[in-house]
């Protein structure tokens, strides 16, 4: 099981004390097999992963740039992610999406880079609320998936979030019956692009995640944990997702 926390563009350096507590939650939630992981913003990344370095607390990059290096001013390379002592980095986002105009081609290009430097991509696919209301929810994030999807070689590790658009940072959640049905979709279509490497993806649910409906959405097959916006800004409400994951 994985809890990884997304803080998108939030947090100084006096969040880095944040961290410290979830970091030293990390050991006894790790005996109980649950992974923690958070994904600051760039300007924190070095510093945070250098903060708990030595516990079980990973760290993740929000977004990578395809090219390794070069003359694109203001982004950020796979490589220095990892260079940063990132594990994880978030791709795809559907914030990336949307206001940046990333198309799943790019995003399927950066989860590839992200491989290449042994970076975890963490890819997000979701569909908006008015492709949900005409029935074509799963056939848009499985179109998503397919365009978006890195090759994966022997070792290589992916995650792969499911985050309705409509339920990101608005308090919603899909149904249980409609998650189960989407991650069934999203499960069988891994099988059959992957076959037996469908043992190396992991499947998040991201989208208004709190302490009062994670217990829920991780009983459900093919859920191994949540992508956390919101609710991760805080060690107290972080730490209080995972004492459910835990109950
Ligand atoms: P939220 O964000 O938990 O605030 O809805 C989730 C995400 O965007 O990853």
């Amino acid at each position: 099981m994985l809890l990884i926390g997304n803080w998108k563009m939030n947090g100084l350096a006096t969040a880095l004390g944040e961290a410290e507590t979830i970091a030293a939650a990390a050991e006894a939630a790790l005996q109980q097999g649950i992974q923690l992981a958070l994904c600051p913003p760039a300007t924190l990344l070095r510093t945070l992963s250098h903060h708990v370095a030595g516990t079980p607390l990973l760290t993740g990059g929000q977004d990578c740039h395809v090219e390794h290096f070069g003359a694109y001013t203001g982004d950020i390379s796979a490589a220095m992610i990892k260079d940063a002592g990132a594990h994880y980095v978030i791709v795809g986002h559907s914030e990336r999406r949307q206001n940046h105009h990333e198309t799943s081609m790019l995003v399927q290009r950066k989860a590839q880079t992200a491989i290449e430097v042994g970076l975890v991509p963490i890819l997000c696919i979701g569909e908006h609320r008015s492709q949900r209301d005409v029935g074509q929810a799963e056939s848009y994030v499985l179109g998503q998936l397919q365009a978006s999807l890195p090759e994966l070689g022997s070792n290589a590790q992916i995650i792969i979030a499911y985050e309705p658009i409509w339920a990101v940072g608005t308090g919603l959640v899909p149904s249980l019956a409609d998650l189960s049905s989407m991650y069934q979709a999203i499960f069988s279509f891994l099988e059959t692009r992957l076959g037996n490497k469908v043992n190396s993806v992991r499947l998040l649910y991201g989208g208004s995640v709190t302490q009062n409906n994670i217990s829920d959405l991780v009983k459900l097959n093919h859920i191994d944990g949540a992508l956390v916006g919101g609710a991760s800004l805080t060690a107290a409400s972080f730490l209080s997702i995972l004492n459910e994951v835990c109950n």
